[in-house]
C-alpha cells in the first residue's frame, strides 16, 4: 500500500509543488476547460502537479488513458485520451508510447497490459478495485458452466484477467446487447453484473442467465427517487448507466455507457439533465455544455477516486505501480478481449 507521507516528502524534495498563481495562470488554457467546476483557489493547488505530470509524460514517453469517472483536474488537466471501458481498451491497442499510465481502476489497467504485453502499464494506486471485479473468480465461471452446460460465457470487462481468461468473450456496457445477440447459442451466461445482464435480457432475443454481482455505485439509485425527481421537475431528462437496476433503467429517458451518456447529452442538449451514474461525469462535461443544467445526484466510486494528481505524479516519477499479468493468464484473457474488440468492429460499434 502507498505510504502517502513518504510520497509527499519525496515529491516535495524533487518538484516545486507549492500552490502557485503564476503556474495557474500559465496553464490558463487547461483551466478554461474546467473553470465552471474547479474554483480558482483549487486550480492554484492543482496546477503545479499538472505541469510536473505533463512534463514527465514527455520525458518518459508515457501516455495517460483516463476513464470518464476521473475528477476534472485529471480528466482535463493531464489525460491524453478519455473514454469508456471499450474506448480505453481499443486505445490501448493503438498507442505507441513505451508507458501507459491507466487512470481508472485495476481491471482497466490489466486490460491494457493484456493487450500490450511488451509495454509498461502503470496504475497510480494498485488498490483501485471494483465491486464487480471482486464479486467473481474463475471458480465462479466454472460453476456457471457446470450449471448451464454448453452456454457461452460473456464476461463484463469489469473482471480480473483470470476471469476473462476463463470466459469465451468480454463485453462492455456499450456493446453488451450486440455481443450477446451475435453469439450462436440460445442461452448465454453473463457475469458478473446481475443488473447489466437483466438490462441486456430485456433487449435481447437470447435467454440470459447471470452471476449475482453488482456495482456499489449504481445499485444505490432507486426508481422511487427518480420518479420523485420527475414529479418535482418533469423537464429534466434522466440518463442512466446500464449497471443500474432494470427498474431505474425503465425510468430513464436514455441508457448507455459512460461515453454513450456523454454523446447523448452533446447530441440532444436538454435544458436539464440528471446523469444517474458516478459524480464526476456531470462535472467533466459541464464546461463544454454550459446550456445544460445538471442535477447532480452524487454517488461516488471510492475506487475511481483513489486516483489523484499526487499519485499520478508519483507513478510517473517512480515507475510504480506496475501491472503484471502472468503469461498463461494473459494469453487467454487477450483472446476474450480481442474477440470483443473484433466483433464490435464487425458490428460497427
Ligand atoms: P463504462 O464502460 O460505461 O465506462 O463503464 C465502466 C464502469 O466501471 C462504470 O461503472
Ligand atoms: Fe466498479 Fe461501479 Fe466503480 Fe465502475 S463505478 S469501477 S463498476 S464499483
Amino acid at each position: 500500500m502507498l505510504d502517502l507521507t513518504t510520497v509527499r516528502a519525496e515529491l516535495g524534495a524533487q518538484y516545486d509543488l507549492t500552490p502557485s498563481q503564476e503556474t495557474a495562470d500559465r496553464l490558463g488554457d487547461l483551466y478554461s476547460r474546467m473553470d465552471r467546476v474547479v474554483p480558482p483557489s483549487d486550480w492554484a493547488i492543482y496546477a503545479p502537479y499538472v505541469e510536473a505530470i505533463n512534463r514527465l509524460k514527455v520525458e518518459k514517453n508515457a501516455v495517460i488513458l483516463a476513464h470518464n469517472y476521473m475528477t476534472p483536474e485529471i480528466y482535463h488537466g493531464v489525460s491524453d485520451f478519455v473514454g469508456d471501458s471499450l474506448q480505453l481498451a481499443i486505445k490501448a491497442t493503438e498507442v505507441e508510447h513505451d508507458v501507459i499510465v491507466q487512470c481508472g481502476v485495476h481491471f482497466m489497467a490489466e486490460t491494457s497490459k493484456v493487450l500490450n504485453p511488451a509495454k509498461t502499464v502503470l496504475i497510480p494506486d494498485m488498490s483501485a478495485g471494483c465491486s464487480l471485479a471482486e464479486s467473481i473468480t474463475a471458480e465462479g465461471i466454472a460453476e456457471m458452466r457446470a450449471k448451464y452446460p454448453g452456454a457461452p460465457v460473456v464476461s463484463y470487462v469489469n473482471t480480473t484477467a483470470e476471469v476473462k481468461a476463463a470466459s469465451d468473450i468480454c463485453c462492455t456496457s456499450s456493446n453488451a446487447v450486440q455481443i450477446v445477440d451475435a453469439l450462436d447459442a440460445d442461452t448465454v451466461i453473463m457475469t458478473p453484473d446481475q443488473y447489466l445482464a437483466q438490462n441486456v435480457a430485456n433487449l435481447s432475443k437470447k435467454k440470459v442467465v447471470f452471476w449475482k454481482g453488482s456495482c456499489i455505485v449504481h445499485e444505490l439509485y432507486t426508481a422511487e427517487d427518480l420518479r420523485a425527481y420527475r414529479e418535482y421537475d418533469p423537464e429534466t431528462k434522466i440518463i442512466a448507466h446500464p449497471e443500474c437496476t432494470p427498474e431505474v433503467v425503465a425510468e430513464a429517458d436514455f441508457t448507455g455507457s459512460t461515453s454513450g451518456i456523454v454523446d447523448w447529452v452533446h447530441q440532444h442538449k436538454p435544458k436539464k439533465a440528471m446523469l444517474v451514474t458516478e459524480c464526476s461525469m456531470a462535472s467533466n462535461i459541464s464546461d463544454e455544455l454550459p446550456e445544460v443544467e445538471f442535477a447532480k445526484p452524487c454517488n461516488m466510486c471510492p475506487y475511481m477516486k483513489k486516483i489523484t494528481l499526487e499519485k499520478i505524479l508519483w507513478s510517473l516519477h517512480t515507475g510504480q505501480e506496475e501491472v503484471i499479468v502472468p503469461d498463461a493468464v494473459a494469453g487467454k484473457a487477450r483472446q476474450a478481449v480481442q474477440r470483443m474488440i473484433d466483433l464490435s468492429r464487425e458490428l460497427g460499434i
